[in-house]
């Protein structure tokens, strides 16, 4: 099988559910077309609350027919979006994840984003250094002792590379004592996805 090494989505992922319980608080950054927010939901189940951003509608439809397709209860919000309260069921909001620390209601034990731009959407519509940046700030902050937030990062479009270095230096100068960080990268393809995985202790 070739690429054995590049599986970072599901990686990020995998490390992910070592630390989530079931009835857990999670949140996905970029909801995308829901493939990471249905894992978030199979890892807290229907007693667990999941809170998943998307700046475009079209993601956030295709998101809410997946979690609909696995009988979550979903609240979709497009405007106008106050502070959560902590509630079972998932919570799909259109807007900027940089916005993340006004809305989410509790310490969440995870939080994933798979950067870059929508599969099957608009190219041009990619996550941003400074949108990003900001959120994962409000992410390390916000995430529970023991929790672990999982960013994998696209280097390979337009923009991507800038992102990247951006989101490598986040991590990197992130507190040795209060997080430990792990990177797993294709040291000989320097276009390939790769993925960053922060676990929080205090
Ligand atoms: C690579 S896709 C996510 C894939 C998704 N996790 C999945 O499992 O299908 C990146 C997503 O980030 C979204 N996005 C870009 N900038 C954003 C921002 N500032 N806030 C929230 N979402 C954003 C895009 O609209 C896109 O849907």
């Amino acid at each position: 099988m070739k690429h054995v090494l590049t599986r970072v989505v599901k990686w990020g992922q995998e490390l992910l559910a070592e630390v989530v319980p079931a009835g857990g608080l999670v949140v996905d950054l970029t909801a995308g077309n829901g493939q990471d927010t249905l894992v978030l939901f199979q890892m807290v189940g229907k007693t667990g609350q999941v809170v998943a951003f998307d700046i475009q509608t079209q993601a956030l439809l295709a998101t809410r027919d997946q979690m609909v397709t696995a009988g979550a209860k979903v609240r979709l919000q497009q405007q106008d979006i106050q502070p959560l309260r902590c509630e079972a069921g998932v919570d799909l909001l259109e807007m900027d994840h940089a916005e993340v620390a006004r809305v989410v209601p509790a310490a969440p034990q995870g939080i994933i984003a798979n950067l870059g731009y929508l599969p099957g959407g608009q190219r041009e519509l990619i996550t941003r250094p400074e949108s990003t940046v900001s959120a994962l700030e409000q992410s390390c902050s916000l995430l529970a002792d023991g929790g672990r937030l999982a960013v994998v990062v696209y280097p390979g479009h337009p923009g991507g590379a800038e992102e990247g270095t951006a989101v490598t230096n986040f991590f990197t100068k992130l507190q040795d004592s209060s997080f430990q960080v792990l990177q797993m990268k294709v040291s000989n393809r320097p276009q390939a996805p790769f993925l960053f995985v922060a676990e929080k202790w205090m």
